[in-house]
């Protein structure tokens, strides 16, 4: 069953959020933003943003990995390439965005501003590689998509020489980007009891250096 990777297109979207929703089923965190994997037709808003990022933001790269046996995405990788150093005004987080029906807002909003938090404070305006989502379906896990994906963006930044490359890791990804020169750096921790769950839920900030530097 050979795998193949390539740029998605703006038909490709609803099928990629599909592999994310099935993927971060079982993630506590994820549980808790969207109590309920919203159903197709609750996807308005994340559709909507995608599509747009996909038709006309020059700075996001969707790359989708294909088994050309079964003819289907079984994975993805949603990349940020800053090529240049942006202004304040573009990196800085000007307000709250919306979310699809049915979502934890409370949940989402705190999440999305620590986020963003850690993005200004580590990378800012700097030029950079950021990953912003990978994700692979649980069937075809450990089959080598998610590596393919990781390293599509990683060579982007290898070529230019002078960009690093940054991300926010779940427990689950951390080995693979471990094993790809990321380094952790920072650790956004969640409180899931705030929540009606247990415990801290961490994600790892993770930034792999500039090779040519
Ligand atoms: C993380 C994820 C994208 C990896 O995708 P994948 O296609 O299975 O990755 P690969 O097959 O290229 O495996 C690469 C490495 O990832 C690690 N890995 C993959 N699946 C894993 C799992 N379920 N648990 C722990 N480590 C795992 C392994 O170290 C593997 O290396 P190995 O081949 O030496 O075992 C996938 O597990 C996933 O979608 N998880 C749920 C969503 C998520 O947490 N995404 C990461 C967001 S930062």
């Amino acid at each position: 069953m050979p795998l193949i990777i390539d740029k998605a297109q703006e038909a490709d979207i609803p099928k990629l959020l599909d592999i994310m929703y099935t993927a971060f089923a079982d993630d506590p965190w994820d549980r808790i933003m969207f109590p309920q994997i919203p159903p197709p037709d609750r996807r308005g808003l994340t559709l909507a943003q995608w599509r747009d990022e996909v038709s006309v933001d020059p700075h996001t790269a969707f790359m989708k990995v294909v088994d050309t046996d079964l003819n289907e995405s079984i994975a993805f990788a949603r990349w940020h390439i800053y090529r240049t150093e942006r202004p304040e005004s573009e990196w800085k987080r000007a307000e709250a965005k919306g979310w699809d029906e049915g979502t934890n807002v409370e949940a989402a909003n705190e999440f999305y501003y620590k986020i963003h938090e850690k993005r200004e404070k580590v990378m800012g305006g700097k030029p950079h590689c950021c990953l912003n989502m990978l994700a692979t379906h649980p069937y075809h896990q450990r089959r080598g998509a998610g590596r393919m994906l990781l390293r599509w963006g990683t060579d982007v930044a290898d070529e230019a020489k002078t960009f690093p490359c940054y991300l926010e890791a779940t427990p689950v990804g951390q080995h693979l980007y471990q094993s790809a020169g990321f380094e952790h750096v920072e650790t956004l921790d969640m409180d899931l009891s705030k929540w009606g769950g247990e415990g801290i839920y961490y994600h790892y900030v993770m930034v792999r250096p500039a090779k040519g530097i």
